[in-house]
């Protein structure tokens, strides 16, 4: 019997892609970037499933061009902002993704931006390198501290809690905002507050929630000019979900601290970008979930998803489970 038919759009870790291979006839997108739209127009062409990454659009358009054949689309990342879910709900074909793998990695990777950020590591690092540390300073590279100060998390999912877990041993005061949440979290020493509270009273704001029409933009100038003047913004989660010029306007006047971002917007951040003139926010390129064994698991997820939506089984992992009760 021949196999089902997927286009893979990039290379993935080898524990998800090795089952991938076995189970399925696969095309396999070479390149390190992604393919462009009309490539991807065309290699979805009379395929079966779609492994995609976030970098890919994948439209309504793409779904009719890949034809009736399509039974499953598996993201391999946890947030699915790039995938129309509706339109693949309409078409009922079920969307996956690939939660909890890699939230310890995020949680991991938004405190150690938040520790950058407030003590100012990059920065000093840069001084030494570029030759300019003469002596101990009593007032070099001052930075703000963690013990006793409040953090305050946007979204207060699985990597919300995480991070507050993180923040509680560290022995900060943890507040949060998550109108999803339908009752007040009780398993942790966390408090919900809302938005404006969360704001005016955190010392650092990490973002913990998903990309939606509701959350791009959030943090815009006003919810930038509520801060406080010591406050430190970590974005991990999607970059429109902060006014990118705002911000920018923001650090160059210190009106806050300092951010870390690890996601930005636009993706890729074009070298121009005012942003990376600024000593007070570190950028690096969407790696919080870049932990060896975090990405081979996702891998794993989305092949898992896959082969379950070409079997015609239900999705390990599925965004929208209205496809079932639909057939
Ligand atoms: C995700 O999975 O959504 C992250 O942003 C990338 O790992």
């Amino acid at each position: 019997m021949s196999k089902p038919k997927v286009f893979v759009t990039r290379a993935i870790p080898e524990k998800g892609f090795a089952i991938v291979r076995d189970f399925c006839d696969v095309d396999l997108w070479p390149e390190e970037l992604p393919p462009g739209r009309d490539e991807l127009l065309k290699r979805v062409r009379g395929i079966d499933g779609l492994l995609c990454l976030l970098t890919d659009k994948i439209d309504g358009e793409v779904m009719d061009e890949a034809g009736l054949h399509l039974k499953v689309i598996s993201n391999h990342a946890v947030g699915f902002d790039n995938i129309d879910v509706p339109a693949a709900t309409a078409r009922k074909i079920p969307v996956g993704n690939t939660p909890d793998v890699l939230t310890d990695a995020t949680a991991d990777f938004a405190f150690a931006l938040l520790l950058a950020v407030a003590r100012r590591i990059p920065e000093s690092e840069r001084y030494v390198k570029a030759g300019n540390w003469k002596t101990w300073g009593p007032m070099t590279f001052l930075g703000v501290d963690i013990k006793g100060a409040t953090l305050g998390l946007v979204g207060f999912g699985r990597i919300g809690k995480a991070v507050a877990r993180r923040a509680l041993g560290f022995e900060m005061r943890v507040i949060y905002y998550d109108p999803s949440e339908k009752k007040p979290s009780s398993d942790l020493k966390a408090t919900r507050v809302d938005f404006e509270t969360l704001l005016r009273e955190s010392d650092f704001i990490s973002l913990h929630t998903p990309l939606t029409p509701d959350t791009r933009y959030l943090i815009d100038s006003e919810a930038l000019s509520k801060m406080k003047p010591n406050a430190v913004l970590v974005n991990t989660a999607r970059g429109p979900i902060v006014e990118p010029e705002a911000l920018y306007e923001a650090l160059k006047e210190k009106r806050i601290f300092g951010a870390g971002l690890d996601v930005t917007d636009p993706e890729p951040l074009p070298l121009g970008n005012p942003l990376l003139t600024l000593d007070n926010v570190i950028i690096v390129p969407h790696v919080a979930s870049a932990s060896t064994s975090s990405r081979a698991q996702m891998s794993w997820m989305a092949a898992q998803n896959l082969v379950a939506g070409l079997k015609g089984e239900r999705l390990p992992n599925c965004v929208n489970p209205q496809v079932y009760a639909q057939k």
